[in-house]
């Protein structure tokens, strides 16, 4: 049985089959120097076998931590931006209740995220709600270098250092970060935290099947080994030697990318599901860190269906025609509500009642798929049966490999990022950190 369905027969209007089928063979070649470490970045390719690669006793050893974490705090703060953030937030939302502040479970730690942005009102927002609640921290860095998590790191470091002193904080504090350089790895070392490693040749936004998703995730109480066990499955299903019939990532690399040499040049990732919102946001860093590049790739959008219909639905249905959309579209809801017959309906809405919620919803995404695809903007579906651990693990793993089969067919690097060092070297240059002189005094003088 297939784990994950892709349809691109809605692309039909847009481009003819044969434009996909004549990417095929690129798709083949593409996963095929994923495989063999041919390919450009192909010291960053430690992720494409990592989810078979993943032993018991690393699970255990996760497992573990996660356990000391959660008998000790009732608030866990990941530290971390990007690839080092991303997966974990994206897992977690999936996974959690819709209302977590209104059903939490009083044995799972709630899981906060920190070190993803400057503000100082969060920071500080953030210090004043731990003050209620026992803590603990999970910092997140394969460089450890990065400014933003530094910065939040340092702050939280000192206040629980400051609440349960050095040895204490100690047992409370978690580094996950590269194998041997880097100052989180002199501090860990020194201070004697627990530390996981980020493998070398694993880049941060393929990271989240590594101890940087899983063991914040475990943490929360997410079934890890569940989401591992669906990315190994995926992995099975897009290995080199699987047909491109039988691939469903070449099929979805193949037609995104005949899509973009046809001038489609926006992808917007739509779901019916406001939990699946955050894995958005890790596919939009992974296609656009991962392609934009060289003048070139496609702009990773995302909207959450319906309720963005009511505001982006007019662009999407009759803006600049650039776009087309993919849909993540769940087969069976978990939980079944009713709508009832109402006596007076004046809503007028009786012609629904006795139907699910669900199938009123998937009847608009019919409607809305048809109505957007008349509109010229092809759309490309991808199915998963249910949202739970084991297909959230292999939608990851298929939009990861999809992604680097992407890259290769779009022929840039899809595993380095050098377009995000711009802004740290003007932002160094404005806070005058020692070596940016000249750059600082040039930069003034533009402001
Ligand atoms: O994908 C990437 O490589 C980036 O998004 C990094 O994950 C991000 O910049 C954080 O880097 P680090 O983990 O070194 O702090």
């Amino acid at each position: 049985m297939e784990i994950i369905k892709i349809d691109t027969s809605k692309t039909s209007e847009a481009i003819a089959a044969s434009e996909i089928s004549a990417l095929s063979q690129a798709a083949v070649d593409a996963n095929k120097l994923l495989h063999n470490k041919q390919g450009k970045g192909n010291d960053f390719l430690g992720w494409v076998n990592l989810p078979s690669s993943i032993t018991t006793a690393e699970l255990a050893e996760i497992d573990r931590v996660a356990k000391s974490l959660r008998g000790k705090a009732e608030v866990v703060v990941a530290v971390g931006i990007g690839g080092s953030y991303l997966g974990a937030k994206a897992v977690l939302e999936a996974m959690s209740n819709s209302f977590p502040q209104l059903v939490k479970k009083e044995s799972d730690p709630v899981v906060v995220f920190a070190g993803e942005n400057l503000s100082e009102d969060y920071t500080c927002e953030l210090l004043d709600a731990l003050k209620n609640y026992s803590f603990a921290v999970i910092v997140i860095s394969k460089s450890g270098t990065t400014t933003e998590p530094a910065i939040a790191f340092r702050v939280l470091r000192a206040e629980v250092e400051k609440r349960y002193g050095k040895k204490e904080a100690a047992e409370r504090i978690v580094a996950i970060t590269d194998a041997k350089r880097g100052a989180l790895k002199k501090l860990a070392t020194d201070e004697g935290y627990d530390t996981f490693v980020i493998p070398d040749d694993v880049g941060g936004r393929f990271s989240v099947l590594t101890p940087v998703g899983l063991l914040p995730l475990a943490v929360a109480g997410v079934n890890v080994a569940e989401l591992v066990r669906g990315a190994q499955d995926m992995e099975k299903a897009t290995a080199d030697g699987v047909s491109f019939e039988k691939n469903p990532s070449m099929q979805y690399a193949a037609a995104r990318n005949a899509l973009y040499n046809k001038g489609y040049k926006i992808e917007i990732l739509a779901s019916y599901e406001p939990k699946l919102q955050y894995i958005a946001e890790w596919w939009k860093q992974l296609y656009g860190e991962s392609e934009g590049k060289e003048g070139k790739g496609i702009f990773p959008a995302s909207v959450t269906l319906t309720a963005d219909l009511h505001s982006m639905g007019q662009y999407i249905q009759e803006g600049e025609r650039t776009l087309f959309e993919t849909v993540i579209s769940v087969a069976k809801p978990k939980n079944k509500v009713v709508v009832e017959k109402d006596a007076d309906d004046l809503d007028g809405l009786n012609f629904l009642a006795g139907k699910r919620i669900g199938e009123i919803n998937h009847m608009a995404e019919l409607g809305v798929t048809i109505a957007h695809v008349d509109g010229g903007v092809p759309n490309i579906r991808i199915e998963i049966p249910e949202i739970n651990e084991y297909y959230i693990g292999a939608l990851l793993y298929f939009f990861e490999k999809a992604c680097g089969i992407s890259g290769y067919i779009l022929g840039v690097n899809p595993f380095d990022q050098p377009g995000v060092e711009a802004y740290k070297k003007n932002m160094f240059a404005l806070l005058d950190k020692p070596g940016y002189e000249k750059e600082s005094a040039e930069i003034r003088k533009r402001l």
